[in-house]
């Protein structure tokens, strides 16, 4: 069976071809083969806005869509022939949320139309299921849906989410915990704003943060701000309530570069990072001007935060509902030091995406229409009745 998979939700175009030789049957292991992958990214479109822009994002997926799909046909060697006599593919999976609404339409019009054209079942597809999935997933070959022990939580950490997922068997899903406000990738993106850095921030960010990281140690900055001069001049600008991860504190420019760690004590495992944003905002207010060194103190301190919050909160569910496996997916989880963290942290099994399936993809969307189509036992929604819902929730 033949598989194309559509994603449009955000600012990547990217349409797949996976094949798998399980058709309906279910029965231990599911395998894919990647025959196609191709991804078309905005991030220079939208970078000069310094974030997505809904209607921007929208044309530029119906100019891309047919480009992606000649592609991946050609690089499969299907010809889809007029008299429509062969089906090219088996199923069309497609993303329908959450996301940008107009961005969302373009991939589903898109999808609706081949479905019709070539009478194929059309599967919607929760983006953040996708996310979830993206851990089993390969950019090229084969791969396989591994067997992985419950009870299993997904922290799912991407621009528009922070969420803790329970996961339990046969796809069903409870969120336990969100952002109350900002998505994590959010604030590194805003933040990368305020430090005049380009979007998407979450690279950038790292990128800074880890130079002064492997550059500075806690020895280091002893040596060049002595601990008395250090004493005497130190005001605190924001309140630590537990420094933890990233030890190597920024200090040494009359002040601390302390931020807060947002939540770390609520009973719940719901996050916030907005506040977080604002102590950066009051912080680089207070420097005045930043050169490059501040700037990748900042970045660290700021990264540091994030990673200690969301490392707090997740071992806090692991402990709580004795969990044996951990799912980190979304665009976040692409940051080394963040997985570095995690799996210094939490002694469990840890599954994140591979290198180039953190970020939107349409790889993740093909196995999460495949494997919600077989739980279905290949029944699918009327295509009419298929919709964009841009705050869908697990
Ligand atoms: O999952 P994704 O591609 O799109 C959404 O579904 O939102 O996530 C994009 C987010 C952006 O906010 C981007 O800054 C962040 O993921 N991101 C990172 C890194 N790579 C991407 N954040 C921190 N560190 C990274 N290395
Ligand atoms: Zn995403």
């Amino acid at each position: 069976m033949k598989i194309l998979s559509i994603e449009t939700s955000c600012d990547e175009t990217a349409i797949s071809i996976l094949e798998t030789k399980n058709n309906l049957r279910y029965r231990g292991d599911v395998s894919f083969r990647v025959l196609a992958n191709n991804v078309a990214s905005q991030v220079k479109i939208h970078a000069p806005y310094g974030g997505v822009y809904p209607m921007l994002a929208k044309r530029e997926h119906i100019k891309n869509l047919p480009i992606l799909l000649g592609k991946v046909l050609k690089k499969v060697k299907i010809i889809v022939r007029q008299d429509l006599t062969t089906k090219p593919v088996d199923l069309i999976a497609v993303t329908s949320g959450p996301g940008l609404e107009p961005a969302l339409w373009a991939g589903i019009v898109f999808a609706k139309e081949l479905a019709k054209k070539w009478s194929c079942p059309l599967v919607p597809v929760n983006h953040m299921e996708g996310h979830i999935l993206s851990v089993f997933g390969k950019q090229k070959g084969k791969f396989i849906i591994q067997k992985i022990k419950f009870p299993t939580i997904a922290l799912l950490i991407s621009g528009g989410h922070t969420e803790l997922v329970l996961v339990k068997e046969n796809m069903n899903y409870k969120v336990i915990g969100e952002t109350l406000d900002d998505a994590a990738g959010e604030a590194f993106d805003k933040v990368a704003r305020m430090l005049g850095l380009p979007y998407p921030g979450g690279p950038e960010i790292s990128r800074l943060a880890e130079k002064i990281r492997t550059r500075t140690s806690l020895n280091a900055l002893a040596q060049e701000y002595p601990a008395s001069q250090r004493h005497h001049s130190q005001k605190h600008i924001s309140s630590v309530e537990n420094p933890g991860i990233g030890k190597q504190r920024s200090q040494g420019f009359g002040f601390s570069l302390s931020l807060p760690r947002p939540m770390l004590h609520t009973k719940n495992f719901d996050f916030s990072f907005s506040g977080l944003k604002t102590a950066v905002l009051y912080l680089i207010k207070k420097i005045g001007k930043l050169d490059e060194k501040i700037k990748a103190k900042i970045a660290m301190e700021f990264e540091n935060a994030v990673i200690e919050t969301l490392i707090h909160k997740t071992q806090k569910a692991v402990e709580k509902y004795k969990i044996k496996t951990l799912i980190v997916a979304g665009g976040v989880s692409a940051n080394k030091y963040l997985r570095k963290e995690i799996k210094k942290n939490i002694k469990i099994k840890i599954l994140f995406p591979e290198k180039g399936l953190a970020t939107d993809n349409s790889i993740m969307i093909g196995i999460a229409g495949y494997l919600q189509y077989i739980k279905n036992k290949g029944k699918v929604k009327r295509i009419r009745n298929i919709k964009a819902t841009g705050n869908l929730r697990l």
